[in-house]
């Protein structure tokens, strides 16, 4: 909430509309496509200098994770606890040079299944 969020453009499409209280920069190659609630940039330079100097979160989806991780300092990430269907994927970033300092967990409750937030930094 109240940070820059940058996405793709097929994340952004499978938003139920633009959220409360945050911009919405959505990347995308086409230079005709737009969408009510998104400011569009066409390369990663163009999406960070739409965000200036705000707090920047970059909310995905893969394709978008890949691009930005380079420049990441730490990552918010969302575990689902037991098996959960998906069509799309990205690495864990735990294999990949990053470490948890901080997890706050989530029983199973109402139907959602169990899941767990943790925060990661780089090794
Ligand atoms: N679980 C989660 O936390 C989470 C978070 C986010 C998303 N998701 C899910 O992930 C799926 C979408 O992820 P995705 O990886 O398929 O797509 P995505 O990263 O959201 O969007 C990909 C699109 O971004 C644009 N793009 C990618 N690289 C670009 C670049 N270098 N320059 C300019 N534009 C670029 C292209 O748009 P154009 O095709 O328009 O050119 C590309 O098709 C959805 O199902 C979404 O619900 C899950």
């Amino acid at each position: 909430m109240g940070s820059a969020m940058i996405m793709g453009r097929r994340t952004f499409e499978s938003l139920p509309g633009p959220l409360p209280g945050r911009r919405h920069i959505v990347l995308t190659r086409d230079a005709q496509w737009q969408a009510k609630g998104a400011e569009v940039a066409h390369d990663r330079a163009a999406a960070l200098a739409l965000a200036d100097d705000q707090s920047v979160s970059v909310i995905g989806g893969a394709e978008i994770f890949a691009l930005f991780l380079p420049g990441a300092d730490r990552i918010e990430l969302t575990e689902m606890v037991g098996a959960v269907d998906g069509d799309t994927a990205m690495p864990d970033p735990r294999a990949q040079g990053w470490h948890e300092i901080g997890r706050e967990e989530h029983r199973a409750e109402d139907g959602r299944p169990a899941y767990r937030f943790l925060t990661l930094i780089r090794d």
